[in-house]
């Protein structure tokens, strides 16, 4: 189905109930935080960004409208902006009416009605701009479509510190596809939260009004209406604690007592307290995310952080093959 004339590039495919049934089999039990984001999550989602414990997004949006003019003069002329994930907020805008002749841009989201409100919103305030979608899930390669005009070079946009919910390995291989699907002369555009006081931190992940609870358990209600569960989420808690080894916030749900639960015509038993982890959002020291992007060939060319060092937006460009770690 066409989106405002735009041509939608694959169809998703998610896995939910495979996933869901692997992660309550394993010990422990996981379950992958992208299943967070159906309507109800990504409203909860929106939510949290304006609790005033969850600093990130405001960071991260002062950072972008302090110094848009010179990440745009850093990208250059002619560029192809891809965004991995629903994008077309207000950074991407931003950043899109900022940067020299851009070339097109390519949201790549799995959920459909996401997309659409994405190239809604950059088609009312940009119309004349090439916007090209990919209904496809990011993490997974997928061939960018053309633009009407020739690009200079391809900037991946990953805005967000959404990195930080992938595990290390699975962060490089985000990276390295970003490194194949960008060539040699392009670049990835990426922001991170950085480590800094567990006060701070669990503060964020728990904030005062529980929307961040709400948010987590979320999960739970989407499992007992796509996938003829019954959890009763009353008898379930949020729990995010820092990691100060691993550098991140863990979030958890657990159970509050001992109990059973059915999903798809399987039972699982939980135990009193047992904790089934359901995120990890990682937290930055630059030096030690530059030796990250190292291992898939980028290397951090210029980055922006506030006065309190709370947040970076980095610039990742292609390192030559002998400077490549592994
Ligand atoms: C999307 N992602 C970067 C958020 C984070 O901070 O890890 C998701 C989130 N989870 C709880 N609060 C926000």
């Amino acid at each position: 189905m066409p989106i405002h004339g735009a041509r939608i590039a694959a169809l998703p495919d998610d896995g939910f109930a495979r996933d869901v049934a692997r992660g309550l089999a394993r010990t422990p039990k996981r379950l992958p935080s992208k299943y967070f984001y159906d309507a109800e999550g990504s409203r909860l989602f929106e939510r949290i960004c304006e609790q005033p414990e969850y600093y990130l997004t405001r960071v991260e949006l002062a950072l972008m409208q302090a110094h848009v003019a010179d990440i745009a003069a850093q990208l250059g002329p002619g560029v192809r902006l891809v965004e991995y994930g629903s994008g077309a907020g207000i950074k991407t805008r931003l950043l899109l009416a900022h940067l020299h002749s851009p070339a097109g841009y390519v949201p790549v989201e799995i959920s459909a009605p996401a997309l659409q409100a994405s190239v809604a919103a950059i088609a009312a305030d940009l119309p004349q701009l090439p916007v090209r979608p990919v209904c496809a899930d990011f993490t997974r390669a997928h061939r960018l479509p053309d633009l009407p005009v020739i690009s200079t070079r391809t900037v991946i946009y990953f805005p967000g510190s959404t990195l930080g919910n992938f595990e290390p390995d699975e962060a490089v291989a985000l990276l390295r596809q970003m490194r194949a699907e960008m060539g040699s002369a392009g670049a990835a555009l990426i922001g991170i939260d950085l480590d800094k006081d567990r006060v701070t931190l669990e503060a964020a992940y728990n904030d005062a009004a529980g929307v961040t609870a709400a948010f987590t358990l979320n999960l739970l209600s989407r499992i007992n209406r796509e996938l003829d569960g019954d959890f009763d989420i009353a008898r379930f808690a949020h729990r995010a604690q820092y990691n100060a080894m691993a550098s991140r916030i863990e979030t958890a749900i657990i159970s509050r007592c001992a109990q059973d639960v059915c999903v798809a015509g399987t039972h699982y038993r939980f135990a009193d307290d047992e904790a089934m982890a359901v995120e990890i959002s990682s937290k930055y020291r630059l030096d030690r995310f530059d030796r990250l992007a190292g291992r898939a060939g980028l290397g951090v060319r210029r980055y922006w952080t506030d006065p309190e060092r709370a947040f970076a937006v980095v610039l990742l460009e292609p390192v030559s093959a002998d400077q490549i770690r592994v």
